[in-house]
């Protein structure tokens, strides 16, 4: 559970509002680091933390892309296909990210590793085709580039797969 696992944290965030509602986003990040996801249970816990209907916890976490609402790989890929970006290649550098991966519009790798999908803007429109790795940007990309980081992450995710037996 959030509040007792994380009681530090939440009192923290907490103080830098007004009124709880106002943490609701930052609770929804915490839950998220937490959880891996947004699921049920984790929107319904931050919900009781700011004292919020989960119905509008749900409609929040949905609205930004940010949030993940279903189980997502280690690795989430997020490139924006936005019209800017797509006047840059962004739709074609999707379609040989998807088919390199080996995996649909939003999918998951059969390994866990990577959910790859597309979003809407994320202000790095004069660096397309770019893409967000757990939040972190690449920019510039080609499609070599991107493969290249993939390999690295598969190499950088490899000892703690055969630690944990390949899960
Ligand atoms: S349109 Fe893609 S980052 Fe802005």
């Amino acid at each position: 559970m959030l509040a007792e696992k994380h009681a530090d944290r939440i009192n923290k965030i907490f103080a830098k509002y007004p009124d709880k509602r106002s943490g609701v986003m930052d609770l929804l990040y915490l839950a998220q680091e937490e959880y891996g996801w947004l699921t049920e249970d984790a929107l319904r816990e931050v919900a009781d933390l700011v004292d919020i209907d989960p119905t509008q916890a749900h409609s929040i976490a949905g609205f930004y892309t940010m949030f993940s609402e279903k189980p997502k790989g280690k690795y989430w890929l997020q490139v924006c296909t936005d019209l800017p970006c797509a006047l840059r290649g962004a739709d074609t550098f999707y379609r040989e990210l998807c088919a390199y991966l080996g995996v649909e519009d939003g999918g998951t790798t059969d390994d866990g590793l990577f959910t790859v999908e597309q979003v809407m803007c994320l202000a790095a429109c004069d660096r397309a085709p770019m893409m967000q790795c757990n939040f972190h940007f690449h920019e510039h990309l080609t499609i070599e580039a991107a493969k290249e980081l993939i390999e690295k992450l598969r190499v950088q995710a490899q000892p703690e797969t055969q630690e944990d037996g390949g899960a």
